[in-house]
């Protein structure tokens, strides 16, 4: 007998647009499609052309009229600032409103750009939402990230407005943020008119007269804006994510697809039923902010939970049980890394003993690879399904995950489980032809994507299309690498790019090898993920100094961490780098990073037949050990 499951997947495949039409029923549309599908102008595609609607009014208006007015839309928990609060359906709507109208006063309209570099506070959700509401496209950027990448930011998008508050906080620290902004806003050539600060009260942000404003004065001072109506096929934002170089993508969300998508996800993947608590432990920075902390939960009329708070040290590796427990979560989402912090400090679960979790009814994990241990140790302490799901910024929704809400499948330790409705996955060889059951290949999704996935990269069709169509015509190319078993569960395996994946946080080794090389004794560098037991993985960099360089390697290693820390940022945990005399290459000059992060991750390897000099590789293994790094861990 054919599953539940597999009937609905096959479906989805042979008829994409009935299925995606049926979907996109669960949404109010101010007028409806003409085409579900219009794929005129390959590798180009649209969804729902011809239809007009708004996010924020999905997102909040929608809910008010249906009778959910006094429902919490957010539970603001901040174990850092020691508040929980809950702001409700009408709440937040009329915040919403009132900080849309005050957008609209500074001249943001349809179209325009508004970036958002904020914690994680409720004005992080205002400010998206606003945005959205007016027509305008916001982007927002993790608040770890420094100045530079800011400032590249600002002047692919050229927002009109950027909102700001005074600080973030970090555990023991607090981190002023709009010295960070101003020293952006000088770097970039495009020049914002306003920025809009939030005052906290443990910072005070110093304010350029003209340019910056009060955040609490001008939504005080404004009117309510109305949502405006938009295409299905107008951007809703730009969220841009770590390529192969140092120049982030601008990754492109519809606003119809989007809507559709994430809708039809809350209840099919997740199992979340409207008025549920859904908590995803991310950051508004990231595409599981923007998906599954804001837009979906919202979408869908649940609660969400907005945590500013780290799973250990906030106060103690109790604390998600905690957050779960008081405020009924019934799915929670989250990275592993986190869940190996709270295991590295609570081993056998001691803490959750002080909880009760009996509303709790899924965890879901991704952003990295969910190691076997980690997934076992859900499992065992949770007493719920533990479902490791496979997604990018690109797509933002899951690609391949257990659909709970469809039909529970068998939990395959290693594996996400299987292509999610709408999503064509397959392996394939360097030539592109499909690859047998457990053979190891690239990770590619034939075209069209559904419906939420990107639509193209900000104003770089060109790039979009050599950056992920062109290699393989015909499909998606998603840059991870893997394999489908004989039950058509996919194992990813690593990535095929320069792209590394750190504490959930996805950056891009050749961006810091752009910084280690602008150091004036650096001839030439490389850098490398290497294996850690708590983030995944941490970059490693190896530096081969100029002739005549007069500064000791250490000073030289000191200095290049704190210029990929001042440029690319915090998040980036660069902390190891080494000197070397020379990088280990083919003849034909390829950097053999591979072979050296096997060296440095204390894996065999085999002699790569094209080395130039074999003898390099010993240098390899001396110099990590001059630095005292003797593998993952260390
Ligand atoms: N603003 C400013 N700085 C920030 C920041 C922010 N929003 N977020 C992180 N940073 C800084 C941190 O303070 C840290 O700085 P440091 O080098 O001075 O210590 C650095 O960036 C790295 O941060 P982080 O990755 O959080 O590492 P950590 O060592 O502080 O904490 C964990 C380790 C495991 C607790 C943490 O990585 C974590 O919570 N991981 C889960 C990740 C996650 O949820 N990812 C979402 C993807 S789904
Ligand atoms: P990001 O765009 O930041 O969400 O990062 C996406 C990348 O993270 C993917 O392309 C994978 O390399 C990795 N990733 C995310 N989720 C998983 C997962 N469940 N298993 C393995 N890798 C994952």
């Amino acid at each position: 007998m054919v599953g539940e499951f597999e009937q609905i997947y096959q479906q989805s495949l042979a008829q994409p647009e009935a299925f995606w039409a049926a979907a996109a029923d669960d949404i109010d549309w101010f007028k409806k499609w003409d085409r579900v599908k219009d794929d005129d102008n390959p590798p180009f595609y649209r969804w729902f052309v011809g239809g007009r609607t708004n996010t924020a009014y999905n997102a909040l208006d929608r809910h008010i009229a249906a009778g959910r007015g006094d429902q919490a839309a957010l539970i603001y928990d901040s174990p850092v600032t020691d508040t929980v609060s809950r702001i409700s359906y009408t709440e937040l709507r009329d915040r919403v409103a009132k900080f849309a109208g005050a957008l609209r006063d500074l001249g943001v309209g349809y179209g325009d750009r508004v970036i958002i570099y904020l914690p994680m506070i409720p004005e992080a959700v205002v400010a998206m939402l606003a945005t959205a509401r007016i027509g305008a496209v916001h982007s927002v950027v993790f608040g770890g990230f420094a100045p530079n990448e800011l400032a590249t930011r600002i002047d692919d998008c050229t927002p009109k407005c950027i909102v700001t508050a005074s600080c973030g906080i970090e555990p023991g620290r607090v981190i002023a943020y709009k010295p960070l902004v101003d020293a952006a806003i000088e770097l970039s050539t495009h020049q914002p008119d306003h920025c809009v600060v939030l005052q906290r009260p443990m910072v005070a942000a110093a304010m350029t007269p003209q340019r910056d404003l009060d955040w609490v004065q001008i939504e005080a001072a404004a009117a309510p804006a109305d949502c405006v109506e938009v295409a299905a096929t107008d951007p809703c934002y730009i969220l841009y994510t770590s390529g192969t170089t140092g120049e982030p993508k601008g990754v492109v969300r519809d606003t119809g697809g989007h809507l559709v998508a994430l809708k039809w996800s809350m209840s099919n993947i997740y199992g979340v039923n409207p008025g549920d608590v859904f908590w995803a432990a991310s950051d508004v920075g990231w595409v599981v902010g923007h998906s599954y902390i804001v837009y979906a939960p919202l979408f869908h009329g649940c609660t969400s939970v907005l945590f500013e708070g780290k799973p250990v040290g906030t106060p103690d590796a109790g604390t998600f049980w905690r957050v779960i427990a008081e405020h009924n979560v019934a799915v929670m989402f989250t990275a592993p890394t986190a869940i190996r912090a709270i295991k590295k400090e609570d081993p056998d679960g001691k803490l959750l003993e002080k909880y009760d979790l009996g509303q709790f009814r899924a965890q879901f994990l991704a952003g990295e690879r969910c190691d076997p241990d980690t997934l076992e140790w859900c499992q065992k302490h949770l007493g719920v399904p533990t479902v490791d799901h496979w997604w990018q910024t690109e797509t933002g929704w899951p690609i391949v995950s257990n659909c709970l809400g469809i039909e529970m499948l068998p939990i395959k330790p290693g594996s996400p489980t299987r292509p999610v409705p709408g999503w064509h996955v397959q392996v394939v060889d360097p030539a592109g032809d499909p690859l047998a059951a457990d053979e190891i290949g690239a990770i590619v999704i034939k075209l069209p994507l559904p419906p939420g996935s990107l639509p193209t990269l900000w104003q770089k069709d060109q790039r979009f299309i050599d950056s992920y169509l062109a290699e393989y015509p015909g499909y998606y190319q998603t840059g991870d690498a893997g394999m489908i078993d004989a039950d058509g569960y996919l194992h990813v395996m690593s990535r095929t790019d320069d792209i590394i994946n750190v504490a959930g946080h996805r950056l891009s080794t050749g961006g810091m090898e752009e910084v280690l090389s602008a150091h004036s004794d650096v001839a030439e560098c490389a850098v490398i993920g290497v294996a850690d037991a708590l983030k995944g993985q941490v970059p490693l960099g190896f530096l081969v100094l100029k002739d005549g360089a007069d500064k000791d390697d250490a000073a030289i290693v000191a200095e290049v961490v704190q210029m990929v820390r001042d440029r690319i940022g915090p998040v980036a945990a660069f902390k190891l780098a080494c000197v070397v005399q020379r990088l280990p290459k083919t003849r034909s000059g390829k950097i053999l990073r591979g072979t050296m992060k096997k060296i440095a991750d204390c894996e065999a390897y085999k002699m790569p037949a094209t080395i130039d000099d074999p003898a390099i590789l010993e240098e390899i293994t001396q110099a990590l050990q001059t630095i005292g790094f003797a593998g993952p861990g260390t």
